[in-house]
């Protein structure tokens, strides 16, 4: 089969090629996905850049995908042939990710797909809509809630903004454009603040009531605006290591008795998978899907498609395999 594979770290455009390796066969609880779609993440282009393949000669990257089962591994149901399915951790501790024609994946890493939903939409679900929606779970009853979502035109921000929405929160977002403002507005959030033309602290003041929950993707940078804004007994869950490192005033978070958690979404425990994978599934039934734009690239010009994200242009790259 053809597959992206790369044999040591480095740029996309010098590590990235399309191989020939053996079509893999399903092992005992596994089930062989025909891909039709491959998305990229950034957590991929990281480890593309820094990381030398661990699990054999060569890795195959990205953790997220779509297609149908075509093979069933020993101990695994025949009801499963046929079934159009979403893939996440495709590619964690393994040398085999979604960048090929075919995966052999625990059947526990697969995920039935609505047949409302397309095979593209399904690709870019995993790692961005099970982060959100771990993030959200800090806090139990969102109903009502004031949430605080930074970088709202990300792929996790979007995602837990519609996620937020649906679970009846008031959404606050920072987007960092106007082009970005625009997909914030179509994820659903109710006050959308473009901190390049708007001033962070001022804007936040003026809502008139204090933030329940913070999903942040720059901790370091946010934080110092957002602290003097915290509802008592409000969370903060910090789900990304870009931008500064973190330093803070203790006092303004102990005075409102906040709780910060950091989570990693390959660290989840079972209990905690399957929280997330229920959240998204009931979202995704209630026609709440991936907002952000899309660009199809095909195999071959995988490493253009990490440079997309490298380059943290707007929208989402998706290797384009079958269908
Ligand atoms: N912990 C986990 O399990 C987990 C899971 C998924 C992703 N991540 C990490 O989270 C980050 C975002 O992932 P993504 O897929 O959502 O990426 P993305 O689609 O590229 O979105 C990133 C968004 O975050 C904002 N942003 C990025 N870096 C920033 C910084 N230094 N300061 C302020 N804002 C910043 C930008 O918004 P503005 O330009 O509008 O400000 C951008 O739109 C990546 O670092 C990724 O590796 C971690």
């Amino acid at each position: 089969m053809r597959a992206v594979a790369y044999e040591v770290s480095g740029p996309s455009n010098e590590v990235l090629s399309v191989k020939e390796v053996p079509e893999p066969n399903p092992g005992e609880g596994e089930v062989r996905v025909l891909m039709h779609y491959s998305a990229v993440n950034p957590t991929d282009v990281k480890r593309r850049s820094v990381e030398t393949p661990q699990f054999g000669p060569f890795q195959i990257p990205h953790h997220d995908g779509s297609g149908v089962i075509d093979q069933i591994g020993p101990g695994v149901s025949m009801e499963l042939l046929g079934q159009r399915v979403w893939i996440y951790h495709g590619a964690h501790n393994r040398g085999f990710g979604t960048a090929a024609e075919y995966i052999c994946i625990a059947q526990d890493q697969v995920v039935p797909l609505p047949d409302q939903i397309s095979f593209l939409t399904a690709a870019l679900i995993g790692i961005p809509m099970m982060t959100a929606a771990h993030a959200l779970s800090i806090c139990q009853d969102l109903e009502g809630k004031n949430v605080l979502i930074s970088g709202g035109a990300g792929a996790v921000g979007s995602a837990a903004i519609s996620l937020a929405k649906h679970k009846g929160a008031h959404v606050i977002t920072t987007v960092s454009s106007a082009e970005k403002a625009l997909v914030a507005e179509q994820a659903g959030a109710h006050v959308i603040i473009n901190h390049q033309v708007e001033n962070l602290d001022a804007a936040l003041e003026s809502q008139g009531r204090k933030i329940d929950l913070v999903i942040d993707v720059a901790i370091g940078t946010y934080l110092p605006r957002y602290l003097p804004y915290l509802a008592d007994r409000a969370r903060i869950v910090s789900y990304s290591s870009d931008g500064p490192e973190l330093t803070t005033s203790v006092r303004p978070l102990m005075f409102v008795n906040a709780g910060i958690d950091f989570f990693v979404v390959f660290n989840l425990n079972q209990s905690e998978i399957q929280l997330a994978i229920s959240t998204v599934c009931e979202a995704l039934s209630d026609g709440v899907y991936p907002m952000l734009p899309v660009k199809i690239f095909s195999l071959d010009d995988c490493a253009t498609a990490h440079k997309f994200v490298e380059d943290r242009t707007l929208g989402r790259a998706v290797l384009q395999i079958s269908g």
